[in-house]
């Protein structure tokens, strides 16, 4: 398993970081035209291997980062891409936010519901293996590790992360890839097949959070019924105000030391990854009681104490 290639991401983040994040007010225009200048700095990145050796030097980066900001100055009136939805669901409540729009042929029964979501995550995990892109469990799904090494009883959906980097290797050599699953049926013992689509969210590059549309980088969704696994990516945002702090577009901070080296261990019965300080991560997000009394896990099946 290779780990992601944190000095790449180092590099270019601390390149982009004082155009992206010293924004002035005044709006959405700047942003997006920061944006366009963000995507095309960050193209240079090669992205044909996920590995560390190959990496552009400092220079070459720099260099290529100011041919699009001469172009911007140059276009008079630039104008700012809408920000469209990538990823879309039937419905925005608890159940039908939980479906892509694409696939979706009806909520899926109780009992058919938990078995997909399992099937969903070793799936995920499994093939995502064997391309040899590192992942790991985040959020309610790395709880549910935590508690049993499970999907809690009560969970909805599923949530897992990425490096930032990683997003444009999968960007450029797996998107929108159909993935065959054959798994043992659990009711009549028979065997099956399940196809999965990885998709990934073209503004997966944008390091800011743009209009908030597009904060899931990418989806794993089960073809026959559209429930997904949500993958998310964590950059070095703001590496000159906050080094070694990462963070997903939905503002989960996480310190360099806290994430790797990740730990091998299993999930759903199948081999997975969790980040080095799991206990604290999780503390962060849920707080202490999280982690030590059941108590808290009733508030949790109720809706409340969610993140
Ligand atoms: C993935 O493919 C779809 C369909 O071609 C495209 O709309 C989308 O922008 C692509 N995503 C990325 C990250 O290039």
């Amino acid at each position: 398993m290779r780990l992601s290639p944190l000095p790449t991401l180092l590099l270019a983040s601390s390149l982009l970081a004082s155009s992206v994040f010293a924004l002035p007010q005044d709006g959405a225009k700047v942003v997006e035209k920061k944006a366009e200048e963000i995507q095309e700095a960050v193209v240079v990145i090669p992205r044909d291997s996920p590995q560390v050796e190959a990496l552009p030097e400092a220079s070459k980066i720099a260099e290529k980062k100011d041919e699009p900001k001469q172009q911007v100055k140059k276009d008079e009136k630039p104008k700012p891409p809408k920000e469209e939805k990538y990823f879309n669901e039937p419905g925005t409540n608890d159940e039908t936010g939980h479906y892509d729009a694409r696939y979706f042929k009806g909520l899926v029964e109780y009992e058919q519901h938990r078995p997909a979501l399992r099937l969903l995550i070793r799936s995920y995990l499994t093939i995502f293996r064997k391309l040899e892109v590192e992942t790991w469990l985040a959020h309610g799904t790395l709880l549910g590790w935590w508690w049993n090494g499970r999907i809690m009883p009560w969970d909805y959906d599923l949530d897992v992360q990425v490096s930032h980097q990683t997003l444009f290797y999968l960007a450029e050599h797996h998107n929108r890839t159909m993935h065959e699953y054959k798994y043992v049926d659990e009711k009549t013992g028979e065997e099956a097949t399940k196809t999965y689509l990885l998709d990934i969210n073209p503004s997966h590059k944008y390091l800011s959070r743009l209009q908030g549309m597009n904060i899931i980088d990418a989806r794993w969704i089960d073809t026959s019924n559209g429930m997904f696994v949500d993958i998310t990516g964590l950059a070095e945002r703001e590496p000159e105000k906050e080094p070694g702090i990462w963070s997903c577009k939905n503002h989960h901070k996480y310190r360099t030391r806290d994430l790797y080296p990740m730990r091998e261990t299993e999930y759903e019965g199948v081999p997975a990854m969790v980040p080095y300080n799991f206990d604290r991560i999780l503390t962060e997000e849920y707080g202490v009681q999280s982690l030590v009394t059941t108590e808290w896990l009733g508030s949790e099946r109720m809706g409340q104490g969610r993140a």
